[in-house]
């Protein structure tokens, strides 16, 4: 039986995959410090005896090193996200030094790390669909939101040197915007989480820009079978894997199908929301599809939900809430 350590545990994708190894006969060691995560969404496991929850930050060496000499791999997923309403350094800090300890602990006792990366780094490459061979259009420095892909990017580029320097057993996914239970219930779970949450309340929809620019939204269950894949193939090490659905969508259309499951038949109330309230410089990415040949090739990846069943079951978990 194999033991894997969870880093961001209690966060959305942590507390899915937690779900999905339990049920797969794996041992499973958890940390999050609860900054982002919930400790709700740990609640149903609190006393399975193959689970044993950490709390803790990525940023402690030797907490990291003590860890993952205990388990056969890691899936680090801690991190934080785009600094759209905070500020630029703790995504810098966290997802950096939190990430070389875990790299570096992982190449020391020769355990696999999945380490996963985000489709932000595609960032503006105005060409569609993104392989994982496309190339990463990243926009100035004095932009912070872009703070997020940077941190993610120079991540990836540690993975390789330390695959180079210590033959480290890595592989990297970049996700595609994710939904479904235990997301987080504001921006920082994505447009979903705001939307949901807006039109259960009856208010409008606070829709960035004029709501124009695309996504491709993963329900979780398929990112979290992504990942299995990626955690269990030997294959899968010093590559990179993009985990997501291709269906492309804008954010005005997503917000109308939410509203319509919320409220069927009524016209959405919407409210633009102008990129300039943003404090700083905010530039958005127009435009984001996922090519998915390589990993249904490869790994035998699969969407097997599509935002019309994803949604309800989303907007069902969410409600009670309010
Ligand atoms: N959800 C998505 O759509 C998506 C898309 C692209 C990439 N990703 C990446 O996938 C990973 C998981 O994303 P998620 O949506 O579950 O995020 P999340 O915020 O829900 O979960 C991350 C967890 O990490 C914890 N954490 C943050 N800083 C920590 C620290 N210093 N020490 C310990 N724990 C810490 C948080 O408390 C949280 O529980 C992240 O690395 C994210 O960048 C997610």
């Amino acid at each position: 039986m194999q033991k894997i350590l969870i880093t961001g545990v209690a966060g959305f994708v942590g507390s899915n995959l937690l779900q999905k190894l339990l049920n797969s006969n794996y041992q499973v060691i958890g940390l999050d410090n609860l900054s982002q995560g919930n400790i709700r969404n740990l609640e149903p496991h609190k006393s399975n005896s193959s689970f044993e929850f950490v709390e803790g930050d990525i940023r402690d060496a030797s907490l990291i090193d003590e860890l993952v000499q205990k388990v056969d791999a890691v899936v680090h997923l801690a991190a934080f996200k785009i600094p759209r309403y905070g500020n630029a350094m703790d995504t810098l800090k966290i997802n950096t030094h939190g990430t070389k300890n875990i790299f570096e602990s992982g190449s020391k006792y020769k355990r696999k790390v999945v380490f996963t990366s985000t489709s932000d780094v595609y960032g503006k490459n105005p060409n569609l669909p993104f392989s994982e061979e496309s190339d990463l259009f990243i926009g100035q420095t004095s932009i912070k939101r872009w703070s997020y892909a940077v941190s993610k990017l120079y991540d990836e580029h540690l993975a390789y040197s330390y695959m180079e320097e210590f033959n480290a057993p890595i592989a990297i996914i970049r996700y595609f915007g994710g939904y479904g239970p235990n997301q987080n219930l504001t921006w920082w779970g994505g447009p979903q989480s705001v939307f949901i949450e807006k039109a259960i309340k009856n208010e409008p929809l606070t829709i960035h820009g004029d709501g124009s620019q695309t996504r491709s939204f993963t329900f979780v269950e398929d990112m979290v079978e992504g990942t299995f894949l990626v955690l269990e193939s030997d294959k899968a090490n010093g590559e990179v894997w993009n985990i997501g659905n291709e269906r492309e969508i804008t954010i005005k259309e997503l917000g109308e199908m939410i509203w319509n499951f919320v409220h069927p038949g009524t016209e959405p109330k919407v409210e633009l929301i102008s990129y300039r309230s943003f404090s700083g410089h905010y530039e958005d990415v127009m435009r984001r599809v996922p090519d998915l040949t390589k990993s249904k090739e490869r790994l035998g990846y699969r969407v097997t939900t599509q935002l019309e069943e994803g949604l309800p079951q989303t907007v069902r978990w969410q409600r009670q809430f309010y």
